[in-house]
């Protein structure tokens, strides 16, 4: 098995019998961070009220508490409820910076079973286009299943 079939199969294992969503998250953070070294910023944003993301679980450096969805990477990923694959955040002009260290990044939304994005996955990497075509399936697959295990 290859690395991300290890951690999704770790992960499922270790939330087989949780129904608290921010365990969850708080698990998910921490087998992501700990099991890909590129992974420099690993974390959740909830969404707490329309069209209006909170930070939630997360390793790493302090990242900003509030992104409305007209911003940042995030912000895009809430609203589009689409992935931002982000090979170089100084090419996208709404990029927040929450480390001026962070060089790529990729957003995966998390949905209910009515579509609408409750949650975005953030992950951050200090390396310039760090994550490969198999880390962003990898997390949309991880990102469906807790969208479906949990709403
Ligand atoms: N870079 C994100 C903000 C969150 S911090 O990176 C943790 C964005 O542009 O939405």
């Amino acid at each position: 098995m290859s690395n991300h079939d290890d951690v999704l199969a770790r992960i499922e294992s270790l939330l087989e019998d949780e129904d608290d969503w921010v365990s969850a998250m708080s698990t998910v953070a921490c087998e992501l961070h700990t099991s890909f070294e590129h992974f420099h910023w690993t974390g959740f944003y909830r969404t707490v009220k329309p069209n209006v993301l909170k930070i939630g679980p997360y390793q790493g450096g302090h990242g900003c508490l509030v992104i409305p969805f007209d911003k940042g990477i995030c912000g895009a990923a809430a609203r589009t409820g689409e992935t931002q694959d982000v090979p170089d955040v100084h090419a996208r002009s709404e990029h927040i910076a929450c480390s001026s260290t962070t060089l790529s990044e990729v957003v995966v939304p998390i949905k209910n079973s009515s579509g609408q994005v409750v949650a975005v996955l953030d992950l951050d990497s200090d390396l310039p286009a760090a994550f490969s075509p198999e880390d962003v399936s990898f997390t949309e697959h991880l990102c469906q299943y807790l969208g479906a295990k949990y709403f």
